[in-house]
């Protein structure tokens, strides 16, 4: 992975800098997290227009091996359509990181659940399946695939988001042995003692699930999806059924998904 010095940061001494150096100001707190916050600014220069900033602690090696790791693989994603966007420079002051993003006025897909419908639903998904096949072909995996971490706009076009847990897969290697992805949003084999698996196939569940609960309305810690496919209508329960078995030599591709779900709605082919 690149270092940090591949990646130009704006260094200022104090936090009102980190804003005014990129013309912006400090509005809001969107989130706040276990490690980071979200912040939401506003243009100096353009009014209503947004940014969001991810506010990162950089107290240890390790929070600024995520801080640089993040940025990095942002990086390298950024011709992708479909993949948050970098704005500006990385910003650091003293023992904090920030992350300038648009700001996604429809927020997170989890916020949005029972308010779309399904057909609006579908192009989410296919969009980020897309967006995701394209990250897999550059080897990063994303890791925490889940509603909260893809984001929309005011139009409901998706963008997936938060590479704090994403990372590249080396080349000649197709396996990985860990696997941190959050409890319900899990493939079975990557809490097989010993094991080794696809961290793409791994992505494609994590996806298959996050469908499922927005579709669902139910939380997949507390649930198993594939006992509660009854409420959602059965042609997309179909196609979660075969993106959520168990054994990923038998799960669908995103490439298989794909075909399936245009099948269904041939217009959405705009997407690819
Ligand atoms: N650019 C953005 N526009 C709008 N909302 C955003 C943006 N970035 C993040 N958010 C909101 O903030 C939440 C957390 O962001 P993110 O996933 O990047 O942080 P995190 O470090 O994973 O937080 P946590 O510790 O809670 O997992 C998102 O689920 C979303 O609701
Ligand atoms: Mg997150």
């Amino acid at each position: 992975m690149s270092s940090m010095e591949q990646i130009r940061v704006i260094q200022v001494h104090k936090e009102e800098d980190v804003f005014h150096c990129n013309r912006i100001h400090y509005s809001s707190v969107l989130h706040q997290g276990q490690r980071s916050k979200i912040l939401l600014a506003r243009s100096n220069i353009i009014p209503d227009k947004k940014f969001a900033i991810k506010q990162m602690p950089l107290l240890s090696d390790e929070d600024r091996d995520r801080f640089t790791r993040e940025l990095c693989l942002m990086k390298l994603a950024l011709d992708i359509r479909g993949v948050v966007n970098l704005l500006f420079y990385p910003v650091i002051c003293g023992p904090t990181g920030y992350i300038l993003m648009p700001f996604y006025e429809k927020r997170d897909l989890l916020s949005q659940r029972g308010k779309l419908t399904y057909y609006r639903w579908m192009k989410v998904f296919v969009r980020t399946a897309v967006s995701l096949q394209s990250l897999h072909k550059k080897r990063i995996y994303h890791q925490d695939l889940r509603p909260q971490n893809i984001l929309l706009t005011d139009s409901h076009v998706a963008f997936i988001s938060d590479f704090g847990a994403a990372s590249l897969l080396p080349e000649g290697c197709d396996q990985v042995d860990t696997w941190t992805a959050a409890p319900g949003f899990r493939g079975p084999e990557a809490d097989q003692e010993g094991g080794l698996f696809c961290p793409f196939q791994l992505d494609t569940y994590s996806l298959a699930v996050s469908m499922w609960q927005v579709l669902s309305s139910l939380c997949p810690v507390k649930n198993k999806p594939l006992d509660h496919l009854d409420n959602i209508p059965p042609q997309y329960a179909a196609l979660l059924r075969n993106l959520l078995v168990p054994e990923p030599d038998r799960r669908w591709t995103l490439d298989k998904f794909l075909t399936e779900a245009l099948e269904l709605h041939p217009d959405l082919s705009c997407l690819l």
